[in-house]
Parts: C-alpha cells; sequence; structure tokens
C-alpha cells in the first residue's frame, strides 16, 4: 500500500506520469467517469480549506466514486480528544482512501501509519503540501513544457509556507534549477530546507528582499499569503502582511514569458490588476488541481 505524505515519495518519473496522466484526463474525461465506481474516498480536514478538500471531492466524484468526511476538527471526535491514530483507524474502515489537513506537522504520516487504506497529505501545519505541489508542477509542465532550466522565484512567506517547502524540495530534483529566495528577514526559508533541498545539491540560490531587483530574471514566480495562523502573535502579523504586493507596475521589467502561481488563497500580495495579464496562472491552477488529484487518486488505488 501506497501513501502520499511528503512529495519526495514519488519519484521524477512518477510525478511525469502523473502529469502525463492528468493531461490524459483533461483530454478525454469521459473515459474516466467510471474508473472509481463504488469507492469511497474520505476527507478528514482539521484545518479551514476552500481549494483542497473541494478538488479532491469533485476529482472523485468526476471518477465516478463518492466522498464523505468532515470540514473542521469541531464537527469531529477530535473535539471529544480522540487520538489521530484512532480517528484514522475508525475511518479507514468506512473508505477506500484518505485525503487528511492537519495543523500538527507530522500528523498524516501518523495516520498513515495506523490506517487500512491509503492516505493523503493534504497538507500538515507549516511542513508539507504535496498535492498542491503536483497541481503546481502540472502547471509549470503546461505553461513552459518542462520542469528543467528555470529560475524559480518565491515571493512572500517562505517559512510558513508548505507550499513553498514541497515545491522547493520538488524542483530541486531537476537539472539547471535556480532558486530566488524573496522574504522579509523573519520569513525565510527554514534552515532544513535549505540545507537539504538546495545546499545538498548544489543548486544555486540567490536571496533578496527586494521583489524588484530579481524581476527579470524569473521564469516562474511563486507568490504566496502570510501565514496569519502560524503566527504566534498579530503584531508581527500586521507588520509583515503586506511586505510584498504584485501589482503591474512591478511586472514592467519581467520576461514576457514569466509566469506567475499563487496555491491561493490570495488576500493582499497579488492585486486584482495583475489578474487579466497573460503572465498570471493561478485560476488555471486551481482548475489543474482537479485534474492532477484524479491522476493521484487512480494511482494510489491502483486504477491506472
Ligand atoms: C495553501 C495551503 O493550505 O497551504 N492553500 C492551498 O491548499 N491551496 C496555501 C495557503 O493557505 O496559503
Amino acid at each position: 500500500m501506497k501513501h502520499l505524505i511528503d512529495i519526495l515519495d514519488l519519484s521524477p518519473q512518477e510525478i511525469m506520469e502523473l502529469v502525463n496522466k492528468a493531461c490524459d484526463i483533461i483530454e478525454h474525461p469521459a473515459a474516466y467517469a467510471h474508473k472509481c465506481d463504488g469507492k469511497i474516498l474520505a476527507t478528514l480536514f482539521f484545518e479551514p480549506s476552500t481549494r483542497t478538500r473541494l478538488s479532491f471531492e469533485s476529482a472523485m466524484l468526476s471518477l465516478g466514486g463518492q466522498v464523505l468526511g468532515f470540514s473542521s476538527a469541531n464537527s469531529s471526535s477530535a473535539a471529544k480528544g480522540e487520538s489521530v491514530a484512532d480517528t484514522i483507524r475508525t475511518v479507514s474502515c468506512y473508505s477506500d482512501i484518505i485525503a487528511m489537513r492537519h495543523p500538527k506537522e507530522g500528523a498524516p504520516l501518523v495516520a498513515s501509519m495506523h490506517s487500512l487504506v491509503p492516505v493523503i497529505n493534504a497538507g500538515d501545519g507549516g511542513h508539507n503540501h504535496p498535492t498542491q505541489t503536483l497541481t503546481d508542477l502540472l502547471t509549470i509542465h503546461k505553461e513552459k513544457g518542462r520542469f528543467d532550466h528555470l529560475t524559480v522565484g518565491f515571493c512572500g512567506d517562505l517559512k510558513f509556507g508548505r507550499t513553498v517547502h514541497s515545491l522547493v524540495g520538488a524542483m530541486s530534483r531537476y537539472e539547471g534549477i535556480k532558486f530566488v529566495l524573496v522574504s522579509p528577514e523573519e520569513l525565510k526559508l527554514p534552515r532544513y530546507v535549505k540545507e537539504e533541498s538546495i545546499k545538498k545539491r548544489g543548486i544555486p540560490y540567490e536571496q533578496s528582499v527586494s521583489l524588484e531587483a530579481v524581476m527579470p530574471e524569473l521564469d516562474i514566480l511563486y507568490m504566496t499569503r502570510v501565514q496569519r495562523e502560524r503566527f504566534f502573535n498579530e503584531e508581527d502579523y500586521l507588520r509583515l502582511k503586506d511586505s510584498y504586493i504584485l501589482t503591474p507596475d512591478k511586472l514592467q521589467n519581467a520576461k514576457e514569458d514569466l509566469r506567475i502561481l499563487h496555491p491561493l488563497p490570495r488576500v493582499n500580495e497579488i492585486s486584482v490588476t495583475v489578474d487579466n495579464d497573460p503572465r498570471a496562472c493561478y485560476f488555471k491552477q486551481v482548475q489543474y488541481g482537479k485534474y492532477i488529484r484524479m491522476a493521484l487518486i487512480l494511482k494510489l488505488l491502483g486504477m491506472d
């Protein structure tokens, strides 16, 4: 049985197969409409979500399967003090595959040790978010036609942004990658991510507090929200929340074929006036999230 807890659980070859499968699903949705007839996906969300949970549910429904679950810890027995291990043991009796989001780092890993069915990490605290990364990778491949020889800029909350940690890990395995890390001093990429995914692999990288200064070299700009819920005090959040706001004038010296990604939700960090720029990809990214999750469900259920 296979789980997806960390994006590095998938080899680059498996990622390519998932991307190809998602592209085939986009081309031939009817061919997949009954692949998961009779199967049940459980979505256990102990933290808020719009896109991740609904795209998982939409993915399973579009494969002919069914869904059950909860969308807040308050409405599950976690509120009575039940452990993750016991909740998972229970839900895995009622479902064939589980997608789980939890505020504690490592909770989906613990869940996978107690589950009778595959577990997918749908975001664990400020740690990882592998299925957002699959979404980001499908978007990059669709837009750029490759994963290699790209200068990838990450901007915003690189400390708490779990989507950043997983995407840095995934991209570090391709040739000719350069990372540009743009954040306030307090929100820099955690040391463990930098050591494991950048320094150990000898990947060139640059750190900057100015987005404008590095804009001309970027092929991909990955904007992120400042993660309010992970701050210890509101004052720090208020001071840092508007550190970067992408506006059309900041894009003036960007490459013509730059692609702007954002995992969403957006708060203030991309002005809505950027939405119509042909380089903005974040709403396409939302759409791709469903198809790559369909491909992933098929793979983990052994139905591909
Ligand atoms: C991200 C997350 O939950 O980490 N959202 C998502 O799943 N698309 C990003 C965020 O919340 O900022």
